[in-house]
């Protein structure tokens, strides 16, 4: 079968890099993979992928190359040995803005155009509506590669600062396990007394979207560095209500371990004046450079 959509290489198929080559053969993309485990390849090459033998005949084989593997270690024991001259890299793989940018620097010494990228689903929302993946670095490679790139989901560029994408990935992870502290401590807490967690799921989650909308207003509230303005919920009713948790887990027989750093910072910033404002100030007190 020919087709006129680009050869793309994927180095790694663990659970994401086997949704991504998946997705593009699905595509209609000519599909080179290698993973260590070459056994993983498979299912893909009974799908019509090629399989490598080696990185570096993976790299030889497509123009645009997507590196997805466990961390930047193994990208770089992956790629440790070159071959890439001429070629656009796509890093799908997490890490850290300061891996981004130590990445970028080797990558141009090796004559390849860079782009870093943060993958925001979980596999099986590869190639759907629902996910969405964050690009920083060369804009020359997101054009290149951006036609493949979309069958993975929304394609998000963040611009040429390189770094970019993982800070924001980073950023995004952070709201999600913040979140995940929260339901753990919940269903630990409303299970305490026999309850089954599914009765009281439903209403957890219809609570949390009813306060989905407070990322953006606490984001203007901090760009504007305005904290007394429109204020609802006070941080001195919050704090002293936040005790409460404490109590209530206590009484219960469960730890509180999860939420306790975050009823300290509300109670300090209580204390030092602050009880009038909304707990979005509480961003300064993290920041520690505190502009
Ligand atoms: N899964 C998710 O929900 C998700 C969501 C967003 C982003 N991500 C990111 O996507 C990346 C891959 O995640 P995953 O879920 O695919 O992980 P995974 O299922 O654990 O697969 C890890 C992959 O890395 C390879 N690997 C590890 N160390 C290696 C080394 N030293 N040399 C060569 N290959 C090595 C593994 O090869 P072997 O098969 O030989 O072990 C495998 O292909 C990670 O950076 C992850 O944070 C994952």
């Amino acid at each position: 079968m020919t087709t006129d959509k680009p050869s793309i290489t994927v180095l790694g198929l663990g659970a994401m890099g086997t949704a991504l080559a998946g997705a593009l053969l699905s595509a209609g993309h000519p599909v080179t993979v290698w993973n260590r485990t070459a056994a993983k390849a498979d299912a893909l090459v009974a799908r019509g992928a090629a399989r490598a033998a080696s990185p570096a005949e993976a790299v030889a084989a497509s123009p645009v190359v997507v590196a997805c593997l466990l961390d930047y270690d193994s990208v770089r024991d992956v790629l440790g040995a070159g071959h890439l001259q001429g070629r656009t890299l796509v890093n799908l793989t997490n890490g850290t803005p300061g891996q981004a940018r130590e990445f970028a620097e080797w990558a141009a010494c090796q004559g390849t155009d860079y782009l870093d990228g943060g993958i925001m689903a979980v596999p099986p929302m590869i190639g759907t509506p629902a996910a969405f993946v964050l690009y920083s670095g060369s804009r020359a490679a997101f054009d290149r590669a951006r036609p493949a790139l979309d069958v993975f989901g929304e394609s998000v560029y963040l611009g040429e600062d390189v770094g970019r994408a993982a800070l924001t990935d980073i950023a995004l992870l952070t709201g999600m396990y913040g979140m995940i502290a929260g339901v753990l401590q919940s269903l630990a807490l409303a299970t305490s007394d026999g309850a089954p967690a599914t009765d009281f799921a439903p209403l957890l989650t219809r609570w949390l979207q009813a306060m989905g909308g407070w990322a953006e207003a606490a984001a203007k509230q901090f760009d504007s560095r305005d904290y007394a303005t429109g204020v609802v919920s006070n941080l001195g009713m919050q704090a002293a209500s936040f005790d409460n948790l404490h109590r209530t887990a206590d009484e219960q027989g469960v730890s509180s371990e999860l939420l306790a750093p975050l009823g300290r910072l509300m109670r300090q910033r209580a204390a030092d004046g602050h009880g009038h404002e909304d707990l979005t100030g509480i961003i300064d007190d993290l920041r520690k450079d505190n502009a």
